[in-house]
């Protein structure tokens, strides 16, 4: 049984404009132990499934179907009551911009001692060493535990982010975003020191960024939504030496790739759909150039294409992926009409 089984999950907002379909029908599931890298353009619905998953979801959100098994227990039907016992101790949060989630007004210490004695139990005491112990694992000075979230750099409040996120040693962290604001020799000691931990600690790890770079060092598998879909996921090494869905091949040919100094980087024209009336057929088909009349009017189903290393997307043309690979290199294949 997986950690996690994510299945056809979906996450509504209601808002002026009607109902935007922010997340539609998501399915993947995580190990024990793995990591998983959740791609996409900015608005593509990551953050709202994954507080979807731990319900931590804005006021007007909602989820109208879908499951999410953690343990093969269904979280979506759990009371508020008991899903609070789950969050910090079986799976938590970093959220994104957790840097500024820290109260200004206490010391960053308090934070911790919430959490480990409301949350775990804990005597004050007891609290007090844990979150010393944290500290040291995350690689922050415990005399810094009596500081306010402003007298720390933004590297420090990350680790403090991620400190917290570890405190009752729950077998899931979802990390939205965690290095997006860190500067790039930050960024690597934070990732680095989330690598430690997880092999350490057996801890499986969501981890949400824009940087398929991150994702090719720190993950096992990826997952890329596009417009509130899964389009393509699989193992980290297969989706990115043999994407299948034409948006994973636009997103890759975005990014500078470390091995080919020389690559020319492409964007994709345009930007995601509306979510309160998305296009009709594949959601991709207003950007990709190489839409069918088929793919305006139906909708592609996900078939898995590679069973060893559960690879797969939802894009008609799958039969062609060589083809369309080659023609994703080149500028041209992306300039508009
Ligand atoms: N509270 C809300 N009410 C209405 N729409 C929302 C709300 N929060 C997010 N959205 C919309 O839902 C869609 C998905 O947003 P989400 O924040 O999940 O994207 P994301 O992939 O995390 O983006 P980013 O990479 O910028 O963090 C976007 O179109 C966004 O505008
Ligand atoms: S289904 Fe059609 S529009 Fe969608 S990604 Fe595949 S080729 Fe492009
Ligand atoms: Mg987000």
């Amino acid at each position: 049984m997986s950690l996690l089984d994510v299945r056809d999950m979906r996450v509504y907002y209601k808002t002026k404009k009607g109902i935007a379909q922010a997340v539609d029908g998501v399915s993947f599931s995580v190990e024990p132990g793995q990591s998983l890298g959740l791609v996409g353009e900015s608005g593509c619905g990551k953050s709202t499934m994954v507080n979807g998953i731990i319900r931590v979801m804005a006021k007007n959100a909602f989820i109208p179907s879908g499951e999410v098994l953690f343990d093969g227990q269904d979280l979506t039907l759990l009371p508020e009551k008991e899903m609070r016992n789950v969050r910090w101790r079986d799976l938590s949060l970093i959220p994104q911009a957790a840097m500024d989630s820290l109260n200004p007004v206490y010391p960053v210490e308090d934070a911790f001692t919430e959490v480990l004695t409301l949350k775990g139990n804990m005597t004050k005491k007891e609290a007090h060493a844990r979150t010393v112990e944290l500290f040291t694992m995350v690689g922050l000075d415990p005399d810094r535990l009596g500081n306010f979230p402003h007298e720390y750099s933004g590297g420090m409040k990350q680790r403090a982010a991620i400190a917290l996120a570890l405190a009752l040693e729950p077998r899931l962290v979802i990390a939205d975003e965690p290095v997006t604001a860190l500067d790039v020799i930050v960024q690597r000691q934070v990732l680095n020191e989330l690598k430690r931990l997880r092999s350490e600690l057996n801890l499986a790890l969501i981890m949400i960024t824009h940087d398929i770079s991150v994702v090719a060092e720190t993950c096992d598998n990826i997952v890329v939504m596009y417009a509130g879909k899964v389009v393509e996921k699989g193992s980290t090494q297969e989706v990115l030496e043999n994407p299948l869905h034409p948006y994973t091949m636009g997103l890759e040919n975005a990014f500078p790739d470390p091995r080919q100094q020389d690559k020319e980087l492409i964007s994709i024209e345009g930007s995601p759909p509306d979510l309160v009336n998305p296009p009709s057929g594949c959601r991709f088909a207003p950007r990709c150039p190489f839409a069918m009349e088929r793919c305006l009017a139906e909708e592609p189903p996900y078939e898995e294409v590679d069973e060893e290393h559960q690879h797969g997307a939802a894009c008609f043309r799958l039969s062609e992926t060589l083809k369309l690979q080659k023609l994703a290199k080149e500028v041209e294949t992306w300039q508009p009409a």
